[in-house]
């Protein structure tokens, strides 16, 4: 496991900008699971460190399918559910690609069942372990608060709702800001991408035939241009990772688009967007600051449209509606 040594700093702050109502959702609270489910947290930190060590690029996908599910409807568990012969559900999306980890969640869930059943939404469970993946891949540390409820309804239609890979920086601006990110949080949030891959068919249209006037989309380093054509050469569904270090959280995405290396238009469009440029070039020079935006961010996603009380439930299996 790599530490961060900035540990004690982050989790001091934490303790501090985290304790009062600051986030305040009604009925979410650090604690939530102190007496209802005490080893809640240590099920599923240790479940994920477990899973990690065996396949570090899955903490990619689990940072990413805790995103989908904040995304739509709120941070309700949606994105778990499978498709039945009546509902087509968020997952199948072409959206979900490069979404996994699935087991993961039902592995921790599973457990924590046996502990204490109807207890641990589903939803704190993909929370925690997508914070539990961060750490795990070099990190910050955050405590977040729990007490969410699980969602009962998980539509294919809503992932239009999700921010597209061709977005330009306008687009992800205002998409961010309808709920309710700065600019700052957006290109915090986008740093997640220093874990994982894009497949192809994210960004192949960069490649050729670009616009009436490029070929290759000029924001885009032709070297680099090469190395995505290479990789694409064997189809969709090949992956480039986002930045040199894809199982490690740190701040070389920004390096990269400094570097004009971005894969997907979404990313690159930080950098070459005077708007965003700047916020990218203090990351990229700043990891603890990055750090630190990106926790306060993420932790202010994961409150997203809370669902508690009557709301919502504590689904049995995640993959279904009680
Ligand atoms: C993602 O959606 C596709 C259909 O678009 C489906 O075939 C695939 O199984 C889904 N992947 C996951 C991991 O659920
Ligand atoms: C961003 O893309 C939208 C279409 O999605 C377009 O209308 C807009 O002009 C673009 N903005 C910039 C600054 O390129």
């Amino acid at each position: 496991m790599v530490f961060s040594h900035l540990f004690a700093v982050f989790f001091f702050i934490n303790a501090i900008v985290l304790r009062g109502d600051k986030f305040g959702v009604d009925g979410l609270r650090m604690d939530y699971y102190i007496m209802s489910c005490p080893f809640a947290e240590t099920i599923v930190r240790n479940t994920v460190n477990r899973a990690l060590q065996s396949d570090p690029t899955l903490a990619a996908g689990l940072l990413r399918m805790h995103f989908h599910d904040c995304w739509i409807e709120g941070c309700d568990g949606s994105i778990l559910i499978d498709s039945t012969k009546d509902n087509k559900a968020e997952k199948d999306s072409p959206a979900n690609l490069s979404l996994r980890g699935y087991e993961i969640i039902d592995d921790a869930k599973k457990q924590i069942e046996n502990q204490c059943p109807g207890v641990v939404s589903c939803a704190d469970v993909l929370a925690m372990a997508a914070r539990d993946a961060v750490f795990w891949s070099g990190g910050p540390i955050y405590d977040i608060p729990k007490g969410r409820k699980d969602g009962r309804r998980s539509k294919i239609e809503d992932t239009v709702k999700l921010p597209a890979p061709i977005f330009n920086s306008s687009d992800l601006i205002s998409t961010f800001g309808q709920r309710g990110f700065s600019v700052q949080e957006m290109v915090a949030l986008s740093g997640g991408h220093t874990l994982g891959v894009a497949r192809c068919s994210s960004f192949k249209n960069r490649l050729s035939n670009f616009d009436a006037t490029h070929d290759v989309d000029p924001a885009l380093d032709s070297n680099v241009a090469k190395t995505l054509s290479k990789i694409c050469s064997s189809g969709d569904s090949a992956q480039a990772p986002f930045d040199s270090t894809k199982n490690l959280f740190d701040n070389r995405y920004f390096n990269a688009l400094q570097m004009k290396a971005g894969v997907l238009t979404s990313d690159q469009t930080l950098f070459t967007s005077p708007r965003t440029r700047a916020i990218v070039n203090g990351y990229a020079m700043n990891q603890a600051m990055f750090f630190f935006d990106f926790q306060q961010a993420i932790v202010k996603m994961g409150l997203l449209d809370a669902k508690e009380g009557a709301s919502g439930e504590v689904r049995e299996d995640c993959r279904t509606i009680n």
